[in-house]
């Protein structure tokens, strides 16, 4: 695997390269991450497979947790070359962002300020300013992402089909330990017992969801009560809501894919996960 760190040796590499598969990550590297780098062997016809490591600033916001987050960059390299990647952009700040960044992708608010962007004002535009970033970079013909974050993953295939991108996003269902955990770079940060606490936010989205299979559709009642369990294990939840899968809204009417999400804090520690149903 080589390692680029510059846009001009990336971009010198990407001319050669045939199709390109792209799974851009943060580092901290995870199952999830990998399997999205085994799905891009297995389940594409790229030719090469190209990853990206980039904690990127401007998706934090105020007081989250930029400093803190985990870096691993050895171990994450070492996976990724034992998984197949053939090149690594791995750009620091100055390469990414040589002036402060003034122009964004501006995602639809009714997408980008719901769930995940009530609490965390501008993440998006942030998240999907330097995914068009990395793009432009990488010029990739696919790109997967993982399902954990489902919002994500709406706006970014919002975003390609409403600016014509040509990259075909492909969404992978979430990694998850033997109790249901959702693997995240996340968990890291929980201690013994939230590490044992933490399948609980799992088991409340599973039970919602098999209760709307099984035909209920009253998701108030069943969104209060798993809200309700969280908070009597000492949650902090933001939000679990049944929402339709394509644009995350509010189910009207009966019909229709839905998903349901959930948001919460157990400790300092903010987790996110959903489930489609
Ligand atoms: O999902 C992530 O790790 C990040 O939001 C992404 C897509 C790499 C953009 O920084």
């Amino acid at each position: 695997m080589r390692i680029h760190t510059s846009i001009a040796s990336l971009r010198a590499v990407r001319i050669q390269a045939g199709r390109v598969a792209f799974a851009p990550t943060m580092g901290n590297l995870h199952d999830g991450h990998i399997s999205l780098v085994h799905a891009a062997r297995k389940h594409t016809d790229a030719d090469t497979i190209i990853t990206s490591i980039f904690v990127n600033r401007l998706q934090f916001g105020q007081g989250e947790d930029f400093d803190k987050y985990p870096r691993t960059f050895e171990a994450d390299c070492e996976r990724l070359a034992a998984a197949g990647v053939d090149h690594l952009f791995a750009p620091d700040e100055a390469e990414m962002y040589p002036q402060p960044q003034r122009y964004y992708v501006e995602p639809d608010p009714e997408h980008a300020s719901i769930l995940e962007g009530a609490f965390r004002p501008g993440h998006f535009r942030s998240v999907a300013t330097v995914v068009l970033k990395l793009f432009n970079i990488v010029w990739p013909d696919v790109a997967l992402f993982g399902k954990k974050d489902y919002q994500q993953v709406m706006v970014l295939k919002n975003m390609v089909r409403e600016l014509a991108l040509p990259t075909e996003v492909i969404a992978l269902d979430t990694v998850r330990a033997a109790d249901g955990l959702a693997q995240s770079s996340r968990n890291g940060y929980l201690s013994a017992d939230e590490r044992a606490e933490a399948p609980r936010l799992y088991r409340q989205l599973s039970a919602v969801a098999e209760a709307v299979r099984s035909g209920s559709r009253d998701f108030t009642r069943l969104e209060a009560a798993a809200l309700a369990e969280l908070e009597r294990h000492g949650w902090k939840p933001d939000y679990l809501t049944v929402r339709r899968r394509a644009d995350l809204q509010l189910p009207e009417r009966l019909g229709g894919s839905l998903v349901v999400l959930a948001a919460a804090r157990l400790g300092t520690t903010r987790l996110i996960d959903n489930i489609e149903i």
